[in-house]
């Protein structure tokens, strides 16, 4: 079976001492979530110190993005997948639709990431989702077909089963405005089915789908009882543990 996975991604939020704060009352109030795995993301500049707060506890750290290759170099700015897992980061969300919209992220940059994350041992949890405007005009499944099928291009089964794919409607995201549990059904069946078609059936029936964009403590049962939905990327409500921990706790 899938194990839920609910993520939470603190964005450009919360200084070194706020996030180790807020890390250690969830360590605590999370400490018996044994029915999902629980990820946190914080800024980089806060993985190392998170990582080492809550080393042994069942929080696992992910960086919010990560350089396209794990090669040494001249890239300012950047940094490699390895650096991130050098530190004790577990995961790496990638594609994220505000890197999309913008910082130039597009479905090859999505792809190389995935892979350099891969290749370093980290578990890449891969965003896609629509604009509103995309939904508007009916192009949602297709918009989402073109960012899988690009994101994932090239992956192998096995690979397949080391990611995480995250649907997260842009018109969802920060605006209050939740997909309803049977929308984020439909789109999750939609994306399962398209790795049903690029990697097979097996590959598709074990990948874990997170749904995001304002998710809550008050909307998380109603699209953790939908079939596809496997679990959740949470921005604004990660940030306070208590809301948090009852988002990871939503099924006691
Ligand atoms: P939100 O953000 O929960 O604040 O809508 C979700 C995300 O951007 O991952």
């Amino acid at each position: 079976m899938r194990k839920p996975v609910i993520a939470g991604n603190w964005k450009m939020y919360k200084l070194l001492s706020d996030a180790v704060e807020t890390s250690l009352e969830l360590k605590r109030l999370v400490a018996n979530a044994n029915h999902c795995e629980v990820v946190i993301a914080p800024v980089f500049t806060a993985l190392k110190t998170i990582a080492d707060r809550v080393e042994g506890s069942n929080i696992k750290v992910a960086a919010q993005d990560c350089s396209i290759q794990n090669d040494f170099g001249a890239h300012t700015g950047e940094v490699a997948p390895v650096m991130i897992k050098d530190v004790g980061c577990s995961h790496v969300i990638v594609g994220h639709s505000e890197r999309r919209q913008f910082y130039g992220e597009t479905d090859e940059s999505v792809n190389w990431k995935t892979m350099a994350g891969l290749a370093a041992g980290l578990t890449p949890i891969v965003c896609v989702g629509e604009k509103l405007e995309e939904r508007e005009a009916g192009n949602a499944e297709s918009v989402v077909k073109t960012q899988l099928e690009g994101g994932l291009k090239g992956l192998t089964v096995s690979d397949l089963e080391r990611i995480i794919i995250a649907y997260e409607p842009v018109w969802a995201i920060g605006t209050g405005k939740t997909a309803t549990p049977e929308q984020a059904q439909e789109m999750h069946g939609f994306i399962r089915g398209v790795v049903a078609e690029t990697h097979g059936a097996e590959a598709a029936e074990g990948l874990r789908i997170l749904y995001g964009g304002s998710v809550k403590p008050d909307n998380i049962v109603e699209l953790m009882a939908q079939e596809d939905v496997d679990g959740a990327l949470v921005g604004g409500a990660s940030l306070d543990a208590a809301s948090f921990a009852k988002i990871v706790n939503y099924k006691q």
